[in-house]
């Protein structure tokens, strides 16, 4: 039998992403998450990320979503990352085409094959993160994408991850408020982009600032729906922010985003 070295390497790598995670596989998130994510394809690109020195370890699942699962990860240095895996076979794809077409950065991007849409889609996620974290605007940093997999900062500490806005008791409403606006105000003037969904479920709070996150369906303002989208995602933080009693002129903000 002649000896392959590569092969022998990739057949160890992948039984190394398979242990890591099998050891952890303790509750039914993580066994779903198991059975949908590591097939081969997706073993073998954990495995380029692998060579590529971006990842060395999968910690745990930090949440089984509707287009992708994300993992908390480590470097060979013990560095923390968060991993997006997005699926390539679940059917939730309805809703991605309209974020696709009509942004002029994907002008001729075809809705009828799957998988080149969820390429699309992650490439258009890392996309508008690295656009988005240069525009001063707190997001994750964009660390590497490779295929349908998405490496970027972990947001959390060492305990654990960073709680959804939603979850957290704010100790200034008014200020958290204000850095959302700015933060939509920076991303329409300096990333030309509206997040399409934004609300209490999209963003976390780190040492009591908020970032933003799950920027994947983020449109050029140049969108056919953009200011649409726009007013609807101000409403969403109005809403939210109206409970903490926080009154948010929902019309005022969209003329001071969007003035010339
Ligand atoms: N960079 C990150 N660091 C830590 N946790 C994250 C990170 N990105 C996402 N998460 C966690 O995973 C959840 C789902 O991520 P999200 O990007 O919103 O995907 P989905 O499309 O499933 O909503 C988030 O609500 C958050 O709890
Ligand atoms: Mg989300």
């Amino acid at each position: 039998m002649p000896y392959d070295a590569k092969s022998q390497g990739v057949e160890k790598a992948l039984e190394r992403v398979r242990d890591s995670w099998k050891m952890r596989r303790k509750d039914d998130d993580d066994r779903k998450s198991y059975d949908e994510v590591f097939n081969k394809q997706n073993l073998m690109r954990i495995y380029k990320l692998m060579t590529d020195g971006v990842v060395d370890k999968f910690d745990f699942t930090l949440s089984t979503g509707k287009e992708g699962n994300l993992f908390r990860a480590s470097t060979a240095k013990g560095e923390f990352v968060a991993v997006k895996i997005f699926r390539t076979s679940t059917a939730t794809f309805g809703d991605m085409y309209k974020y696709v077409a009509g942004d002029p950065r994907f002008r001729g991007v075809g809705g009828g094959n799957r998988k080149r849409l969820i390429l699309v889609w992650a490439e258009k996620e890392y996309m508008n993160l690295d656009a988005l974290h240069r525009a001063g605007v707190r997001v994750p940093k964009p660390i590497a994408r490779h295929q349908n997999i998405i490496v970027m900062e972990y947001i959390g500490d060492e305990c654990e991850p960073a709680r959804q806005l939603r979850n957290v008791d704010l100790e200034d409403p008014g200020k958290t408020a204000r850095t959302i606006l700015d933060y939509m105000r920076l991303s329409y003037r300096k990333a030309y982009l509206v997040h399409c969904d934004l609300s209490e479920f999209n963003i976390l709070m780190l040492g009591g600032e908020p970032v933003i996150i799950d920027v994947g369906q983020a449109v050029h303002r140049d969108h056919p729906n953009a200011l649409e989208w726009l007013r609807r995602d101000l409403n969403n933080i109005a809403r939210y922010f109206r409970k903490k009693d926080v009154e948010i002129d929902v019309e005022a903000e969209l003329k001071e985003i969007t003035k010339p």
